[in-house]
């Protein structure tokens, strides 16, 4: 079992959309927990799972409460992934923020629900947590839980000091928690090669000592087709484009999202099999290859350096 916690320090980089495509697309070949640690609730609704709904039980009863691992995953909200299951989140965990803070062991209470459950939380190859832009007590339960934390970073120069801002708090409140390094990749969203700053906030990242070794090669480009997962409650993986035009759009997507499971699997983080046989099986291109987008200072086909890399844009 992995735990890869999703987060940074700046709002609406495409954290959440981020985890639910990659979880997604894991789902086809491994048995994926969503945890939804934002009382934003966006993966919860991602997934399709109305918040109104009376007795929806929430990770609010695992910090709050002695809820068990069965009494709050709700298997399979997407009928497509009967692999995906999640721990949903509501407006409440905010409430629970204030709550927690007088708690003796106050930043463990996440960790030590993953133990006491470990029986049953052993049959998920992967826990994938999402996570608000603040290192709140919630979030760092969250952090303190994370084999491996991903920060999903938008080409803009707030987004990567937000990522910077992240990594420089999370590491002394790591410290005191006695908890080993777990900052594993910064990864790129929302990319648009039209865009100059494009260049500039590349050789930023590339000229510093602490972001360089992160950067995931493989960035996301901005998509319709990403929004659309978020309003059909699917991710990228079983999409479906209603035009040639939309399909194609959607595969050369997943595609991207493809080259980063890859590349987290490259890195030890992910241990996705064959993450290309993940194009043919929901694929109604039955296994088609789109471009993958790629960053690469010298050969960049699909980089920042070269504005078709982006392509991927619709
Ligand atoms: N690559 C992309 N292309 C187009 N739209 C995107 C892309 N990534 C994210 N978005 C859109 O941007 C918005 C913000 O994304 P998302 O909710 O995933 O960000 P977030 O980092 O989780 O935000 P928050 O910090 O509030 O939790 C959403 O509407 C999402 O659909
Ligand atoms: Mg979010």
């Amino acid at each position: 079992m992995k735990i890869i916690a999703f987060g940074t320090l700046k709002g609406g980089t495409g954290k959440t959309s981020t985890l639910f495509n990659l979880g997604g697309l894991l789902a086809e070949q491994h048995k994926v927990l969503l945890i939804d640690a934002d009382p934003q609730f966006n993966l919860t609704s991602n997934a399709g799972i109305s918040v109104t709904y009376k007795g929806l039980r929430t990770l609010k009863d695992v910090f709050e409460g002695s809820a068990a691992a069965d009494d709050i995953i709700y298997k399979s909200p997407i009928p497509q992934l009967p692999n995906l299951d999640i721990i949903p989140s509501s407006i409440q965990l905010t409430a629970t923020e204030l709550n927690i803070v007088n708690f003796a062991g106050r930043e463990q209470i996440l960790r030590n629900f993953i133990q006491d459950n470990s029986d049953r939380l052993q049959e998920y190859d992967y826990i994938f947590i999402d996570t608000n832009p603040n290192l709140g007590m919630i979030n760092q339960n969250v952090f303190n839980a994370a084999d491996a934390i991903v920060l999903v970073s938008d080409v803009s120069f707030n987004s990567i000091t937000g990522a910077e801002f992240f990594i420089a708090l999370w590491e002394s409140i790591r410290q005191r928690l006695r908890k080993p390094e777990n900052v594993a990749a910064l990864l790129l969203n929302n990319s648009d090669g039209r865009l100059k700053l494009a260049k500039e906030l590349l050789a930023y990242v590339q000229g510093n000592e602490q972001l360089r070794h992160l950067l995931l090669q493989n960035v996301l480009p901005t998509s319709v087709q990403v929004k659309n997962t978020e309003l059909d409650h699917k991710p990228i993986n079983i999409l479906e484009g209603d035009t040639t035009a939309n399909r194609e759009a959607v595969e050369r997507v997943r595609t991207a999202f493809i080259g980063v499971l890859n590349e987290l699997k490259e890195r030890g983080y992910c241990n996705v099999k064959n993450a290309k046989s993940l194009y043919g099986k929901f694929s109604r291109f039955g296994g088609q290859r789109g471009s993958s987008c790629r960053l690469s200072p010298t050969s960049c086909r699909n980089g920042f350096n070269h504005a078709p890399a982006f392509r991927n844009r619709d």
